[in-house]
């Protein structure tokens, strides 16, 4: 589609690549490796993502909704889709009717795909912890009992979700306790199969800084645990004092030549939350919280105004927000950058930004908003 706005997200292939080699160069090949697409690929725009990865060579992506899968197929990807949301008797016939591979975490959700009577890959989800989604314990009996009257089903792997996985490497890690949980449900279900998949971005980068130590022990390396790694693909980091660079892949920006002028005094945007203290030159940016930039930032976080810091005062608005650039050059056109790193090497984090909204950076991301453009470079 034609782009007439001046505000667009852009995603740099090769810092994607950069991002899933360096995890796959720390792994042996036959690990489980399932980046996840969900939520428009973390802000990145699934369609693309997908499609790199089925290129580059990836075996398994994720997704949360079964339409998020429906679209990926759509678009003519063809490895399996794992789709992690649970589903009822018309999701799971629209799964198999498009080769998407259901993660039960539901007792219900085996028996409805046992009633279906029809060969099907699927992945055991257990609750180690994060009290969400997921199996129990306590029902990998009669889990089993289902597996036997539906041979049918084939489970491809068994999984858990860590809920602190950046601090896997801390002596009382939560992480620990979790895995603990697991080797006990493995210990039932291993004749099912000997695919475990646990790893997120926190637990994978904590595994990588173990391997560069060598130590490999511990219970990180008790088993080949499998890797789904969300924000870390998307070149963030969520390990504090991490010794591995990941390349942030989007760069958010916008563009405007409205600068005015503003007395001392005068206020700017809704409710006049901001006044100016001196005369001063105000441009008005062609992005807002519609787009996703968060109206918590409204008088708290900064932009690079063609590479330079400025902030944005005043309230948020829908489609606009304000940058006090007195007393910086002007040109006719001038770029705005959000998130990411400009021409001049400066650069603005999600992680930054996150701090400021009192949010996370997966919020960050996962809010940019559809209506800004994602080009691809
Ligand atoms: C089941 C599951 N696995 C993996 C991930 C990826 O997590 P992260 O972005 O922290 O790597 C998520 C994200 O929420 C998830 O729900």
């Amino acid at each position: 589609m034609e782009i007439y706005r001046k505000t667009w997200a852009e995603i740099k292939k090769n810092h994607l690549l950069h991002n899933l080699d360096l995890i796959r160069s720390q792994f042996s090949s036959d690990t489980f490796l399932c980046p996840m697409v969900k939520a428009n690929a973390y802000g990145h725009g699934d369609a693309f993502l997908a499609k790199q990865f089925q290129e580059w060579g990836v075996q398994n992506i994720g997704v949360c909704l079964i339409e998020e899968g429906l679209l990926l197929r759509k678009l003519g990807i063809h490895i399996p889709i794992l789709v992690f949301r649970g589903f009822d008797k018309k999701g799971a016939a629209a799964m198999l009717e498009h080769r998407l591979t259901p993660v039960v975490s539901h007792l219900d959700q085996l028996k409805i795909l046992g009633e279906l009577n029809q060969s099907i890959d699927l992945h055991l989800k257990f609750d180690t912890g994060m009290n969400r989604l997921g199996l129990s314990f306590e029902q990998t009996f009669e889990i089993l009992q289902i597996l036997k009257q539906n041979p049918q089903l084939h489970v491809q792997g068994l999984l858990t979700h860590l809920y602190q996985s950046e601090d896997s490497l801390l002596e009382n890690s939560q992480s620990k306790i979790q895995i603990e949980k697991l080797h006990l449900i493995i210990e039932q279900l291993k004749s099912v199969t000997d695919q475990y998949h646990v790893l997120n971005s926190g637990g994978i980068v904590c595994k990588m800084e173990m391997l560069k130590k060598n130590q490999k022990s511990g219970f990180l390396f008790e088993k080949n645990w499998g890797l789904r790694p969300g924000l870390l693909m998307y070149g963030y980091n969520p390990v504090v004092n991490s010794s591995f660079e990941f390349k942030p892949a989007l760069t958010l920006k916008s563009h405007t030549s409205v600068v005015r002028q503003v007395k001392k005094g005068e206020g700017v945007s809704y409710n006049h939350r901001w006044v100016a203290e001196k005369d001063s030159s105000i441009a008005v940016v062609p992005i807002g919280y519609a787009d996703g930039w968060h109206r918590l930032l409204s008088n708290q976080s900064e932009v690079l105004w063609n590479g330079q810091r400025a902030p944005i005062v005043g309230n948020i608005c829908m489609d606009y927000l304000m940058v006090d650039v007195t007393g910086f050059a002007v040109k006719s056109e001038n770029e705005v950058l959000f998130l990411g790193e400009s021409s001049s090497g400066e650069f603005i984090s999600a992680f930054e930004v996150a701090k400021k909204a009192q949010t996370i950076p997966w919020e960050i991301l996962t809010s940019i908003g559809e209506r800004v453009p994602r080009i691809y470079l």
